[in-house]
């Protein structure tokens, strides 16, 4: 991911790849040759070099709170890949160490810009369909993962690893989440040391609910859902790239791959990132988005653990009057 993020970035007009750091000698020897520029085994020394201005910290996920600190501390500006790290202490900490440097501190929290997923949510953002109440999203499919991603304590299980991207976009769609109920199990034997499946269930302040079905041991691959707002509704499948939606009075449409933004995820969050960092620009993913996915995620581990629904933020009892009120009409 990190040479994807490095040749994105080095292809646009602002920046340049200007030094690379990996402990793995093939790696760091492939991305120098790559930008022919300067390698490091470690990437503090990458740090203390004056050309460096900003860091993409595309590291192991265990690494983020360590990497995005040190380079925070180094007074650069970051880009850290999601998940934006393995608790929320850790992203507050990162947060802090940047607000206390005063540099920018981005979280890769892509899905949300791809294509397919940019589209529904500008046609649901568009208001055509009213209000989302209920989002049901799933993300299945097999393969497995190798290297780090098979441990727990590196990877953080499979919500940090892969669905930190559904939880983002469905908060991107319905607003900040008030309380998460899961289910999260381990049912296949293989080299992984962790959980394989999971139901999560989302209740958002706004009073809609969500639900994401992730699973890495489904023999069928399924990237889909589906958002009934209050005057339609839209289905999105990234498998096929389409979208559909109908709303209450209207034909139902079919959004074809051509009428999709054209820019490409990964494009346009470096793109943000040089923009914020070079010219101010708002960002269009911020540390807020990438430490409110890992809130969710913790707290749908927690419920996991214990069976309950937890409250967010932990603790409290923010439900809005809205919310209070769908809990009673249920
Ligand atoms: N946004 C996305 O869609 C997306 C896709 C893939 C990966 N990712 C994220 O990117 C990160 C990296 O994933 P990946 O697939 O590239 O993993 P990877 O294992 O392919 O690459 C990680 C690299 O980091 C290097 N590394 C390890 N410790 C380091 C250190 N201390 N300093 C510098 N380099 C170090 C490794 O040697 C390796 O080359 C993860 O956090 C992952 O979740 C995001």
């Amino acid at each position: 991911m990190g040479m994807h993020l490095a040749q994105t970035l080095h292809g646009l007009e602002d920046a340049r790849i200007v030094a690379v750091a990996d402990p793995s000698e093939e790696a760091r020897n492939k991305a120098a040759a790559a930008f022919n520029v300067p390698a490091f085994a470690d990437y503090r020394e990458l740090l203390e070099r004056p050309d460096v201005r900003a860091v993409l910290v595309a590291v192991p996920n265990y690494l983020h709170r360590e990497t995005v600190v040190a380079a925070a501390r180094a007074a650069r500006h970051i880009f850290c890949e999601k998940p934006m790290a393995l608790t929320v202490a850790d992203c507050d900490a990162m947060i802090e160490a940047a607000q206390k440097a005063g540099v920018k501190l981005m979280v890769g929290q892509v899905l949300r810009l791809i294509p397919v997923f940019a589209k529904t949510r500008e046609i649901i953002a568009s208001g055509a369909l009213g209000e989302p109440i209920c989002l049901a999203i799933t993300r299945i499919g097999g393969g497995g993962f190798r290297g780090w991603r098979r441990l727990k304590e590196y990877v953080g299980g499979i919500l940090f690893e892969v669905n930190a991207h559904e939880f983002d976009f469905m908060r991107s769609v319905a607003g900040e989440v008030a309380s998460v109920y899961a289910a999260i199990g381990r049912y296949v034997e293989d080299p992984h040391d962790y959980e394989d499946t999971a139901l999560v269930t989302l209740k958002f302040r706004s009073g809609a609910i969500g639900h994401l079905h992730a699973s890495r041991k489904s023999e069928i691959g399924i990237t889909d859902g589906i958002i009934q707002c209050t005057r339609g509704t839209i289905t999105y499948n990234w498998g096929t790239n389409r979208i559909e939606y109908k709303p209450l009075e209207g034909e139902k449409k079919t959004v074809e791959p051509a009428e999709m933004p054209t820019e490409d995820g990964v494009h346009r969050e470096m793109r943000s990132f040089v923009e914020w960092v070079l010219d101010d620009v708002p960002p269009v993913v911020s540390w807020k988005d990438g430490r409110a996915a890992v809130e969710i995620i913790e707290a749908a581990y927690r419920s996991a653990a214990t069976g309950e629904p937890v409250e967010l933020p932990p603790g409290s009892k923010a439900t809005t009057d809205k919310h209070r009120e769908t809990q009673m009409i249920l």
